[in-house]
C-alpha cells in the first residue's frame, strides 16, 4: 500500500487528525481503527462522501444507533442531521456531554460530518475522560469507583422540555420517547484499551444512586465543572469542508462551540451502538 497517511496529534490529552486517507477504502481502516483507539477522537480531511458511504463506513465498527430525538436526513432515517440556522437561540450540543448515555447501551461512538459550515468558529471542544479520571486525587477514586449514577434524556429531550429553546428550533422530534433513564458505573474500563474513564456528564447524568440529593449534586456539579474548566484535558477540532470527525462516547465528552451567530452550520451523524453496556 502506497498511500501516505498522515497522523498528527491535536493536543496531550486526546483527539489527532488524519490527512490522506480515504474511508472508503477498506486498506485504510486498520489505520483509522489505530488512531481511534489511541486518540479517542479523529478527524479525517478532505472526505468528499455521500450518505451511503458515511452509513457504509460506520457500520463497518458495529450497528447503527438510530438517533429517536433528531431530525434525520430525507430518506436515510439512520443519519443525524446537527443544525444550528439564524433564527435559532440555542445550538445543539452546546454543553458538555456524552452522546446517548440515557440509553442502557448508549452509542459507543458518533461520526460527524461536515455539510455547511461559517464563515469562521463552529469548533468543537472534546475532552479525555481518561485524564479526567487520571487526574483525580487517589482518595476521589476510591470513593467514585464502584458508584452508579443515573442518566436520563427527559429534561434534554422530554414533554418538559418542550418549552426549552432547543425544542423551539424545530430540531427536536419524539419528546414522548424520552423515557430512557440509565444505570451506569461513574468510572468505567474501556473494553478496547482497558483503561479507567469517567462516565458522567453535564447533558445527561441526573445523580449518584444511593447518595442524598444534596450529596449527589455536590460531587457532580463538581465533576461537571471540572471538566468544563480543565482545558489541559480538551482538544478542539476546527472542521474544514469534507471533515468527519469519529469520536469514542466511552472516554469523551464534548462541546459544540456557538461563536458564529448569524451563519449556518450542519453536519450529518451517524452514531453507532455500543455492543456490550458500559462496565466498571
Ligand atoms: C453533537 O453534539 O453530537 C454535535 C457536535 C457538533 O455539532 O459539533
Amino acid at each position: 500500500m502506497s498511500d501516505k497517511i498522515i497522523v498528527n496529534r491535536l493536543a496531550g490529552s486526546i483527539g489527532a487528525e488524519i490527512i490522506g486517507a480515504d474511508v472508503k477504502n477498506e486498506h485504510h481502516w486498520p489505520i483509522i481503527r489505530k488512531a481511534f483507539i489511541d486518540f479517542s477522537v479523529i478527524s479525517i480531511r478532505e472526505q468528499n462522501i455521500t450518505p451511503d458511504d458515511h452509513l457504509t463506513f460506520a457500520k463497518r465498527w458495529g450497528e447503527i444507533n438510530v438517533n429517536r430525538f433528531f431530525n434525520s436526513l430525507e430518506s436515510y432515517p439512520n443519519i443525524a442531521i446537527v443544525l444550528k440556522e439564524a433564527d435559532q437561540t440555542a445550538a445543539i450540543g452546546e454543553d458538555w456531554h456524552t452522546d446517548h448515555s440515557y440509553d442502557t447501551k448508549p452509542a459507543m461512538c458518533s461520526i460527524l460530518h461536515a455539510i455547511d459550515l461559517p464563515p469562521y468558529g463552529g469548533d468543537t471542544c472534546f475532552s479525555s475522560q481518561y485524564a479526567a479520571y487520571d487526574a483525580l486525587s487517589n482518595k476521589m477514586k476510591k470513593m467514585l469507583d464502584g458508584q452508579y449514577a443515573w442518566h436520563s434524556s427527559r429534561h434534554a429531550f422530554g414533554e418538559t422540555a418542550k418549552s426549552d429553546a432547543q425544542h423551539k428550533t424545530g430540531n427536536f422530534k419524539n419528546a414522548n420517547k424520552a423515557t430512557q433513564d440509565a444505570l451506569h458505573p461513574v468510572v468505567i474500563t474501556h473494553p478496547l484499551s482497558g483503561k479507567k474513564a469517567l462516565y458522567v456528564n453535564s447533558g445527561f447524568t441526573s445523580h449518584i444512586k444511593g447518595l442524598a440529593a444534596w450529596e449527589s449534586d455536590s460531587i457532580l456539579s463538581g465533576l461537571k465543572q471540572f471538566i468544563a474548566s480543565t482545558p489541559r484535558l480538551t482538544c478542539r477540532v476546527s472542521w474544514e469542508p469534507n471533515t468527519l470527525t469519529f469520536w469514542d462516547n466511552r472516554c469523551t465528552q464534548h462541546h459544540a462551540v456557538w461563536d458564529y451567530w448569524p451563519d449556518t452550520r450542519s453536519g450529518e451523524r451517524v452514531s453507532i451502538l455500543g455492543s456490550e453496556r458500559p462496565a466498571a
